[in-house]
């Protein structure tokens, strides 16, 4: 790694493994995250999302490998790089008595200049909600106080393990803006996800892991649409769907139409596309 690659790193990770005992939950896996970048992690249950992302907020010591986080080893623990980060668990949970204000109030203090609690709760869509104990809170509110958690130190770097899971769809929506958000603020961030919408509407970049292995990382557009190839789909006379990949939609197409016109017939429904992220996804996480 040279040293100006280094400072434009948020996060490095090269050939990190984890054992539980005998279970090697992730297989050295590579991965560099630039300042400023949204990236995604995504993979089955079990892939080893969570292992990583617990590995770098220091929550998890690493079998093997190296990692660096704005510059430091997480395993270290030190307080003043657990004050730049902001932390949503795929787990959460606090007291049942404790309402999103207090637990704002209370996480807020463990920050050196955090951001002001009225706001995050706004932010999180619980104005409503900021009085009421915790256990009065639906599963969908609950974990929108988890991530205002995150916020609400005004960290520059923030992990978000499947962040919007519970979501309605409007919170999600509004999830979404919030993560925009913080990256016009120049913040990075690492989430997991097993929406590929929400991957492909937020990540600059994605990693896709299974077995403890990243698989593909790259713009998820890109790696989508990275296959060369084009699918050109059609129900033919007898209503089958008939699909086939080309490198060269034009000439097929043109193949296509003329022979349907020749025998006086149209392709119902046809369109021509590019493999989604979700089609890659699929292929690579394919059990087999
Ligand atoms: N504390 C633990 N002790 C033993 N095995 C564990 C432990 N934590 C995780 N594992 C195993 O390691 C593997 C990876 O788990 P991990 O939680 O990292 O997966 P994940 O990709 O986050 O999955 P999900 O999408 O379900 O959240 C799994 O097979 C899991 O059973
Ligand atoms: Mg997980």
């Amino acid at each position: 790694m040279s040293d100006s690659t280094s400072t434009d790193a948020a996060i490095e990770v090269w050939g990190l493994c984890k054992r539980y005992g005998a279970f090697e939950a992730v297989r050295g896996i590579d991965i560099s995250v630039r300042r400023g970048e949204v990236f995604g992690l995504l993979g089955p249950n079990g892939a080893g999302k969570t292992t990583t992302v617990e590995i770098l907020e220091g929550y998890r010591q690493r079998s093997a490998g190296d990692v660096s986080v704005l510059g430091e080893d997480p395993a270290s623990r030190k307080r003043a790089l657990r004050q730049r980060i902001g932390i949503v668990l795929q787990s959460g949970g606090i007291y049942s008595y404790v309402t999103p204000r207090e637990a704002l109030r209370h996480w807020a203090a463990f920050y050196p200049a955090p951001r002001d609690v009225e706001e995050v709760l706004a932010l999180a869509g619980l104005q409503d909600k900021a009085a009421q104990p915790s256990r009065k809170l639906s599963g969908g509110q609950l974990r929108r106080l988890d991530f205002a958690l995150a916020l609400v130190g005004d960290p520059e770097l923030i992990f978000l393990d499947e962040p919007t899971t519970g979501f309605d769809p409007a919170a999600r929506r509004s999830a979404w803006e919030t993560v925009r958000r913080l990256r016009d603020l120049g913040k990075t961030i690492l989430l997991t996800t097993h929406y590929l919408d929400e991957a492909q509407e937020l990540a600059d970049r994605v990693a896709i892991m299974k077995d403890g292995r990243v698989l593909a990382i790259g713009p998820p557009r890109e790696l989508g649409s990275g296959a060369s190839s084009y699918r050109v789909a059609y129900r033919n006379h007898a209503g089958e769907l008939i699909e086939r990949q080309t490198d060269d939609p034009t000439r097929l197409l043109n193949e296509l139409t003329a022979e349907a016109l020749a025998r006086g017939e149209r392709l119902e429904e046809l369109s021509v596309g590019r493999p989604t992220l979700e089609d890659l996804y699929l292929e690579l996480t394919a059990d087999g």
